[in-house]
């Protein structure tokens, strides 16, 4: 390895309808303006593979699937879009931007499934080891906020399709994490404009 600074890693999650496209798209351009080479990918998804995993996962010709086969697809796919797309690109510098990453798994097949935590922790293990994104951007929103704006958009995916009991479990687990790492996971309140959304994420991404 040469001297080269490895690349940040930073994350953006939260319930359907937060807002994170719109904002993610803006973290992306803020940053670049700064001089900083980032990579924008998602998750589920993100590799050739990853997508594929993802079009099984989201699609609703599914149909119904087993949680801990959810969960395993997910890391699945996670563990494609690690491996090769974003240690190389920290590794030559480049910063990454994702729209999703472990959280999610923690939030939605734990809290919304309601699978044991201490399972997605060894699969965690497994996949990670001890890697986590350098900071992770939680925009935060009541569900049915989230999900009129979901409404909005049109056609559900197959998650989208759950109820909102299972949203509000969601919506909880993630707002735990929060308060589990403090120091890397920021709540945005993501329930007014995307202005006001844009100026809590401008402050958290000038501190970094
Ligand atoms: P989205 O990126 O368009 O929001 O869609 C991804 C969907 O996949 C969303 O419903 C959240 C879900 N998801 C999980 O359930 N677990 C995970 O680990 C990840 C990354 C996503």
């Amino acid at each position: 390895m040469t001297g080269m600074q490895r690349g940040k890693f930073i994350t953006i999650d939260g319930v359907e309808g937060a807002g994170k496209s719109t904002q993610i798209t803006f973290i992306c351009d803020y940053l670049k303006a700064k001089g900083v080479n980032v990579i924008l990918t998602r998750e589920p998804g993100g590799t050739d593979v990853g997508e594929k995993i993802r079009t099984l996962l989201l699609s609703n010709s599914t149909g119904k699937m087993h949680a801990d086969t959810e969960l395993m697809l997910m890391f699945s796919a996670r563990n494609e879009h690690i491996q090769n797309k974003i240690m190389p690109a920290l590794k030559q510098g480049d910063w990454v931007l994702s729209d999703r990453f472990t959280d999610a798994s923690y939030a939605y097949q734990g809290g919304g499934r309601g699978l044991d935590v201490e399972r997605i922790a060894q699969l965690e293990q497994w996949v990670l080891q001890d890697f986590t994104p350098d900071m992770t951007l939680l925009l935060d929103v009541p569900v049915e906020i989230g999900m009129s704006r979901v409404e909005s958009r049109g056609k559900k995916d197959r998650i989208e399709l759950e109820a909102t009991d299972f949203f509000n479990r969601v919506r909880q687990a993630y707002i735990d994490r929060s308060e589990q790492f403090p120091e890397r996971i920021k709540l945005i309140d993501s329930s007014q404009t995307v202005e006001h959304t844009k100026q809590q994420i401008k402050v958290i991404l000038d501190s970094l």
